[in-house]
């Protein structure tokens, strides 16, 4: 479908994350000399960076196959045997929010990626008993936004664990540049910039802003993308210049108004502000992590000065010489 055509095919055609990208390429091609199957891999980071494309592409380059499911879709051990049982040999299995399996589930796993085979109970009570299935060597390939949720057995057992970070400016215009060529919009590199610039480092935020921005130069202009019709949009879109949405704002609002900036606790703020603590810690806190708003101290979150600067509030008092 559409959104699928956006993702790259290939390592070569994958914008950023070159220390990935360069560990990969050697990972690849040393397993296939081999004749091998590639070792598990564990891909973690916040959402959006491109954890599912990485495993197309790996799946792709290694040409093989690539079964998709996730951790809360894997419910019983019979549900991962009936997945497992119909890989070809070499074929990858993406196990997307791996955190989320159950612990009965990851007995299962461990042979299965050590051993390449899968006990299984059949029948109930006394005539119960354990059957062993060989399995074809596969690739697993997890993804996790929180690599830490990961109890340390399933986490030691993939070969290759790559982290990935937020998207430069750079890398994010060249994504932007190369998703509006691939559906046939107009753009100059100063508003692929502007839309990257205000993508938090993320490239699905990226193309979706893509989309909007497109949307409005085709009704309230002529259809390209202007700079000044993608500002426009973006505004209207209530992306800030930093690419801040409204529930950033009430974040960091609420942690200034309630609770004087911090310290506060992640549970605190999530109950005032009506979210989840894990959607703010995996989802929002991230970014603002990583562009300075907020910092982390043992007693709980803290607003940072450039925060306040941002939205035009003034300091407590108590911090203005800090
Ligand atoms: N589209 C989304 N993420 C991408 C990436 N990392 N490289 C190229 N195109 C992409």
């Amino acid at each position: 479908p559409f959104e699928q055509s956006l993702r790259p095919q290939l390592l070569s055609q994958y914008i950023g994350q070159d220390k990935i990208k360069h560990n990969l390429e050697i990972f690849i091609e040393a397993a296939k000399m081999r004749n091998e199957s590639l070792d598990h891999c564990l891909l973690y980071g916040p959402p959006g960076l491109g954890k599912t494309t990485l495993a197309a592409v790996i799946a792709n380059e290694m040409n093989v196959q690539m079964r998709m499911t996730s951790g809360p879709a894997i419910e019983r051990p019979g549900d991962l045997a009936a997945i497992v049982s119909s890989l070809e040999p070499g074929d990858v299995l993406f196990i997307d929010e791996i955190h989320r399996l159950n612990r009965s589930i990851e007995e299962v796993l461990y042979p299965a990626m050590e051993d390449f085979c899968l006990d299984i109970v059949v029948g109930k009570g006394p005539s119960a008993r354990s059957v062993r299935l060989d399995l074809p060597p596969f690739t697993l390939i997890g993804a996790t936004t929180r690599a830490g949720a990961l109890s340390a057995p399933l986490r030691d057992r993939f070969g290759v664990l790559l982290r990935l970070d937020f998207y430069d400016e750079e890398a994010l215009t060249s994504i932007v540049a190369r998703s509006a060529e691939l559906f046939n919009a107009s753009i100059d590199h100063e508003s692929a910039g502007e839309i990257a610039r205000r993508a938090r480092g993320t490239p699905r935020i990226a193309n979706r802003l893509l989309k909007r921005v497109r949307d409005y130069a085709q009704v309230r202009g002529n259809g390209h993308i202007s700079i000044d019709i993608a500002k426009e949009a973006l505004e209207l879109l209530q992306v800030d210049p930093r690419g801040l949405d409204h529930i950033d704002y009430k974040l960091i609002t609420a942690m200034i108004e309630r609770f004087r900036g911090g310290p506060v606790g992640l549970d605190t703020i999530a109950a005032s502000i009506g979210e989840e603590s894990t959607t703010i810690e995996d989802v929002y806190e991230p970014y603002l992590l990583q562009i300075g708003f907020i910092q982390r101290s043992p007693r709980g979150r803290i607003v940072t000065t450039l925060a306040y600067d941002h939205f035009g509030i003034p300091l407590p008092i108590e911090r203005i010489d800090q």
